[in-house]
């Protein structure tokens, strides 16, 4: 049997969660995904972080697990819904008295499906352990449960997640980049049957730098001074990740097909408010 997963990059603040509510249902009809994996580390209204209310939208939308990264303990409010549940990770390689798990599995109709989150160390500010040494450490206890394994690699560089991709080829299902918010066009299926992209690229706003309003950034680029970054709430939207099929019997991916969503009329003033964990 082939299990189809669809994969979302960062979903940033508002207009990201809007752009899940709106476009879901529709790439559910056109693909069929039989599980919804997002990464959630940029989904709080500042864009920075996540909260358990954004978790219940998340749960509600019918995403069924949370990939996350560096900015995955902004908000103090998720430590313990970190603690209490496995369907958001944090990267495996944080100090392990951190709160949360980086590697976890769900079902998809009786199947298992195996996903570990990583963080890369090139250009990232965070001392995290090895990527690759995290990952293989976990390995093996995964695949004595599931042949399905997937791997959020949330990185800087393209060559720490190729290099992630190829020392794991063969030995997992997929290998997927966040981080950099922009959607690469390098798809494919790896030598040993391991799906690879290098970055999902996100879901927010098109004329923004990396979700956020390229002013500020801008700005800071100019003079080197501390700016407040806001998450950019205006224009056309984009929402970009991957379909994937796996093959459950032999874990290895079959299919991999870029997905890009361009909305130009997003409507989403009521995410700010709505509770969805109350629905
Ligand atoms: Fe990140």
């Amino acid at each position: 049997m082939n299990v189809r997963v669809l994969l979302l990059g960062d979903i940033i603040g508002a207009p990201g969660k809007a752009l899940v509510q709106k476009h879901i249902p529709e790439l559910k009809k056109i693909y069929s995904p039989q599980a919804i994996i997002v990464n959630g580390e940029n989904c709080a209204g500042d864009g920075r972080g996540i909260t358990p209310k954004a978790m219940r939208f998340f749960k509600h939308a019918g995403v069924n697990l949370v990939t996350s990264g560096n900015h995955i303990f902004q908000k103090k409010d998720i430590y313990p819904y970190l603690t209490e549940h496995k369907d958001l990770l944090r990267p495996l390689n944080f100090p392990s008295g951190c709160p949360g798990i980086g590697v976890t599995t769900f079902e998809v109709d009786g199947v298992p499906v195996g996903v570990i989150n990583v963080q890369g160390r090139v250009f990232m500010r965070e001392l995290v352990g090895c990527p690759f040494r995290a990952v293989e450490s976990v390995l093996t206890y995964l695949q004595h449960k599931t042949k399905i394994i997937i791997i959020d690699m949330h990185a800087e560089a393209t060559s720490e997640k190729l290099g992630i991709a190829f020392y794991f080829d063969g030995k997992v299902s997929a290998v997927v980049g966040t981080h950099t918010h922009v959607q690469t066009a390098d798809e494919r299926i790896l030598p040993g049957g391991t799906a690879y992209i290098t970055d999902l690229g996100m879901s927010g706003a098109l004329n923004s730098m990396i979700g956020m309003k390229k002013d500020a950034v801008i700005r800071n680029m100019l003079t080197q001074m501390p700016v407040k970054f806001e998450v950019e709430t205006e224009g056309t939207m984009i929402m970009t990740g991957v379909i994937i099929d796996i093959n459950s019997e032999t874990g290895k991916a079959t299919h991999i097909e870029r997905i890009k969503v361009i909305d130009t009329d997003l409507k989403f003033d009521h995410i700010n408010h709505a509770d969805f964990g109350d629905k």
